[in-house]
């Protein structure tokens, strides 16, 4: 059997205009990753929260390697930070390609602390945090997960 990785970052995002042009993005990103994903059985989750992106991409290593390369490309955002990439038993959000966690204008990450931190335990403990935050966002978000208003 081969085995599955989760990986959970933070981005800055970088999409100028209000919080309706984050939404026309977080929109088109989730259409691509609907799009993309599935061919590289990878899912995950994705969230906006105040000026961040955090998502968790899980799956195959070699798949996760070519998506996340894709990814860190992409303009949208830039100062990835890999909090979380560790071995997985099974999915935590094997019902979506890419699962919506919602919008949210506060961050809810101290973002600049993890990275200003000196041991990676600060990071560690983000990253465990942003996966589970996640699972619980788009189990409260699970209706809007395929149609984003
Ligand atoms: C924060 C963020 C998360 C993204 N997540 C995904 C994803 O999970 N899957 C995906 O295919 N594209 C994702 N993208 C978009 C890719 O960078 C890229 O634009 C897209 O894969 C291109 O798709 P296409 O080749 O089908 O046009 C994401 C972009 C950003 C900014």
């Amino acid at each position: 059997m081969t085995e599955l990785y989760h990986l959970a970052y933070i981005s800055k995002a970088k999409i100028p205009g209000d919080l309706d042009t984050v939404k026309q993005e977080v929109n088109d990103i989730l259409t691509a990753a609907q799009r993309n994903n599935p061919r590289l059985e990878i899912t995950g989750a994705l969230l906006y929260s105040g000026g961040y992106f955090c998502q968790v991409i899980e799956g195959e290593m070699e798949h996760l390697e070519e998506l996340f390369e894709i990814i860190q490309l992409d303009g949208r955002h830039n100062e990835v930070t890999v909090l979380h990439f560790e071995p997985l038993e099974n999915r935590g959000f094997s019902d979506w390609s890419m699962a919506f966690a919602g919008i949210e204008d506060r961050m809810r990450f101290d973002i600049a602390g993890i990275k200003a931190s000196k041991d990676d335990l600060p990071a560690k403990q983000a990253g465990k945090e942003l996966v589970s935050t996640l699972e619980a966002l788009v189990s409260q978000h699970q209706s809007l997960a395929t149609s984003l208003p």
